[in-house]
């Protein structure tokens, strides 16, 4: 794991935009796995500054209320072509988002699946973390080994998220769609972005923390090429962050983004 700390969100927001451009740049169709909630907005208004050449790139996001039209201001959808897409020349058909209006939702995600393999598998998964360690909606328990299937969202997940549905817990829908955390795991490097004092606990937990389903991010531990881009905030509880911006202002040359 590379533990990338930043004074502000926007910096470490603009590294990680730095990461997927050099991507882009190198391979034009790349596969892109994308995140929602308020983490990756500086990311998202970054990389629509650099004015990148999305013609050619496919992009997943990772999950998706159940039952909300696709029209309705909080879904994924709606957010993703408020905040991203519509400010880019991605090609509509290159985007998938889950459908959370599937008729028949397992073979949606079944099929979900099989697209991914199909265009490739994902060269970069941006993720947020929830405060209780969920990545995508995989909520605390889910089995690392998961694919793209129904979950149900934790009473904590509704309440952080009640913030977007003005703060009426009624309106946050219980179930959801999201990638597995197996099909997170596939992905051929993942981004993750944590900002301020809440995420501190959880933060310190997945990185120093033991291996474990309850907390879900606590998988990137195993993964080949995992990076943490947070703030210092985010980052105040971790006990070798020493250790980590020494690793970041001496990694060689050829390792700089
Ligand atoms: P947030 O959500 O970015 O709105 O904090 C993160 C998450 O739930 O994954």
């Amino acid at each position: 794991m590379e533990i990338i700390i930043q004074e502000t969100a926007q910096d470490a927001s603009n590294v990680a935009a730095s990461i997927i451009a050099k991507l882009i740049k190198d391979k034009p169709n790349a596969v892109l796995g994308l995140a929602t909630g308020s983490t990756p907005l500086p990311l998202y208004q970054r990389l629509i500054e650099l004015n990148l050449d999305w013609s050619q790139v496919t992009t997943f996001n990772l999950d998706e209320y159940i039952g909300l039209p696709r029209d309705h201001s909080q879904t994924y959808y709606t957010f993703m072509w408020e905040n991203l897409f519509r400010h880019t020349n991605i090609h509509p058909a290159n985007v998938y988002i889950p459908d959370g209006n599937a008729a028949d939702i397992p073979k949606f995600c079944a099929e979900y699946e099989t697209l991914i393999i199909e265009k490739g598998g994902i060269d970069i998964q941006v993720l947020g973390i929830g405060t209780d360690g969920h990545i995508g909606f995989n909520e605390p328990t889910s089995s690392f080994a998961s694919r793209t299937r129904i979950k149900t969202l934790t009473e904590q997940t509704r309440k952080d998220n009640a913030r977007f549905f003005d703060n009426n817990l009624d309106e946050v829908p219980i179930h959801c769609i999201t990638m597995g955390i197996g099909t997170i795991m596939d992905a051929r490097q993942n981004i993750l972005l944590a900002f301020g004092d809440n995420k501190a606990p959880i933060i310190v937990e997945t990185i120093e923390g033991p291996l474990k389903a309850i907390n879900p991010a606590s998988i990137l531990q195993m993964h080949p090429n995992a990076k943490f881009c947070i703030d210092v905030k985010a980052a105040s509880q971790l006990k070798r962050k020493d250790y980590y911006n020494w690793v970041y202002s001496n990694r060689p040359e050829w390792q700089k983004y």
